[in-house]
Formats: structure tokens, sequence, C-alpha cells
């Protein structure tokens, strides 16, 4: 079993009959599905899913899971959700699936956020990863200008064919090449204030535990 499917499996564990699970996007989340969708039909897990994008949606209505929108349930018990890099610190880079801003949501109603991880995400410091910022396509070529201005790298997502990502949200998608952040709120602080940004893949004091994938098993760690 890769440790993806171990996490994936190991954070089905903490879903139990009655709850609205929020249903994370990504290779990792994609085996937390699959299980919760086998519990489903096996033994009658009695869940609403709400979903943080499409591709999930596609995959746990194939797999049978109920699903509400988010706007049509008042809360969500449980998200589950993978994550590009977790700092020691328990914050976090999200997006690397593009679906940052659904998943930001969804995890905003949340009463709990468990993120799943193979071990090769946990780092000191966060940034190596391409921080995501979901922008407004008018006026993005200005937004992609001020970031080279401010030496944040930046590069468009880009589909396979090279077109420009166009999200489930409807905007675009620039990753800033950053290799170190040494202050995360302050940068979620200045994206959050920089016009034409819809959202950012910093996700910062979000997290109630997390899963983290090792050749040894799933190590659990509660977040203080
Ligand atoms: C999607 C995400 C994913 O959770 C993140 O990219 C991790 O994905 P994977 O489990 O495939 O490594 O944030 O927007």
């Amino acid at each position: 079993m890769n440790l993806k499917e171990l996490v994936g499996l190991e954070s089905a564990k903490y879903v139990k009959d009655g709850m609205i699970v929020g249903l994370g996007t990504g290779s990792t989340a994609y085996y937390m599905v699959k299980e919760l969708g086998r519990r489903v039909k096996e033994e009658g897990l009695n869940i609403i899913g709400v979903v943080t994008s499409l591709k999930t949606e596609e995959h746990a209505l194939e797999l049978g899971i109920p699903l509400k929108a988010i706007d049509d349930v008042d809360h969500v018990d449980l998200v589950i959700d993978g994550a590009d890099e977790i700092s020691s610190d328990f914050h976090g880079i999200k997006g690397g699936g593009a679906a940052l801003l659904f998943e930001k949501i969804v995890a905003t109603y949340s009463n709990e956020v468990i993120w799943i991880v193979d071990e090769s995400k946990v780092v000191d410091q966060l940034g190596k990863f391409p921080l995501p910022v979901e922008v407004v396509p008018f006026g993005s070529e200005n937004l992609f200008r001020h970031f080279q201005d401010k030496g944040y790298h930046p590069g468009w997502r880009r589909t396979e064919n090279g077109e420009i990502l166009t999200t489930d949200g409807g905007h675009y998608i620039i990753d800033l090449n950053l290799e170190v952040i040494e202050d995360p709120h302050a940068l979620a602080d200045e994206l959050d204030q920089t016009v034409g940004v819809v959202e950012h893949g910093l996700f910062l004091d979000m997290i109630a535990r997390v899963i983290v994938g090792t050749p040894d098993g799933p190590k659990t760690i509660e977040v203080p």
C-alpha cells in the first residue's frame, strides 16, 4: 500500500455515522473518498459529502456517496484534505490540484480540518512548493507583472495542452516561486489585500490534526 493510500484509509476512521463530511481534492484525498464510498456501500455508513472540486464530485457520485452543496448545509462536521506542504508549526500550502478556493471555503465552514500527507510534504519552512494564487482573469496580466516586480517569480498555471488553466470557480492561477516564506501570516495578509486576488494557497491556523504517512505506518499528530 502506498503512503497516500495509507493515510487516506486512516483518516476515513474519523468519519462517523450522521456526519456532514468535506471531501478534499487530490491524489491523497482520492483514497479517503474511495474508502468512504466503500463504507457507504458495504457498511451502510450514513453521511452527506460536501465536495471541494468538480473532480471529487465526479468520484464521489461514481461511488454513490450522497452529496450536498456547501450552501445547502449550515455546517460541515469534518473536512479531510491533502496538502502540498506542511510546516513544523502546522501551517500549509494547498492548491497544487487547483482547488484551493473551494477547499478553503469548505474548510472555513468546517468544525474540524484533518490533513493527510505523505512524509515528503512535511517541511521546516514553507515555500519550496510554488504558492498558488487564484486570480480574476480581468487585469491578471497586470497582476502577474506586479508579482514579477515584487520578485515573487510568478508563473501561470497551465493545462497539459499549455493553455492557461481555468479553475472550477472560473479564475486563473498564478504560482509564486518563492523558495522560502519567512512570514506566512504577513504574506497572507498582503495577498488578501491585493486587488484581483480571489484566494491564495496559504492555509494558516486551520488544522486540528494531521496524519502523516511513513514507511512505519500512519502517524497522527494532534495540533496543540
Ligand atoms: C488541491 C490540493 C491538494 O490537496 C494538494 O495539491 C495535495 O494533492 P496530492 O494529494 O495529490 O499530493 O490542495 O488543490
